[in-house]
């Protein structure tokens, strides 16, 4: 059977990958100060950010990094939590995921942001090797930026991981040369 070309495959953009997880915090996901353990949040914001690069990829996708994970309120019992995802970039077989969750107030229904995040997955053919995945073309101005940014992100995580030298991640260096 003829293999697909990346460059033959049609672009995707983001609102196509976009996935939203809504769900309640039980008594059984929180930490002793009644609030939603971290643990838990990391594997609901997995869930929805490797549904979203399914969508992206139609291919099986594995975590391959988590590159940031920003805590920046506690999500007490009983709230009501969304998890957004959807993919930023897409790279050969790798694309980056952003992760937005929102708690929602009881009584007016208004919605707060509570934490954010940056997971990397890899799509991967039946033998577990990674495989080409269709480009990204982003639309909005936010979509824009996040793309732009991802190219650093990527390589921060591979310098990090031990995969590239320093000396190689070139986008990474501009950030601290730049005038
Ligand atoms: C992720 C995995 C498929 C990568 O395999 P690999 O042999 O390193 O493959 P490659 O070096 O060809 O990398 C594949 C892609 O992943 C990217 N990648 C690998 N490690 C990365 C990291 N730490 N951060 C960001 N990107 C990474 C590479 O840059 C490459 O991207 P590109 O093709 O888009 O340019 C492999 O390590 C794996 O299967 N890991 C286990 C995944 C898993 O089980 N996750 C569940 C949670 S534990």
């Amino acid at each position: 059977m003829q293999k697909t070309k990346y460059e033959d495959m049609q672009a995707k953009t983001p609102s196509e990958s976009k996935t939203i997880m809504t769900d309640l915090v039980l008594p059984s996901e929180t930490n002793p100060l009644n609030n939603l353990f971290g643990g838990d949040l990391l594997a609901r914001m997995d869930r929805a950010a490797s549904i979203a690069a399914r969508r992206h990829s139609r291919r099986v996708v594995v975590t391959a990094s988590v590159n940031h994970v920003a805590f920046n309120r506690s999500i007490p019992l009983g709230s009501v939590v969304t998890v957004e995802a959807c993919v930023s970039r897409a790279f050969k077989t790798s694309m980056e995921t952003v992760i937005d969750v929102w708690i929602e107030d009881r009584e007016s229904g208004h919605r707060t942001k509570a934490n954010e995040a940056i997971y990397t997955f890899v799509a991967v053919d039946d033998m577990g090797r990674p495989t080409p995945i269709p480009a990204l073309q982003p639309e909005t101005d936010l979509e824009k930026e996040r793309f732009e940014a991802a190219l650093r992100r990527k390589q921060l995580s591979l310098v990090l991981a031990g995969k590239m030298k320093p000396s190689e991640a070139t986008e990474l260096k501009a950030i601290f040369t730049e005038k």
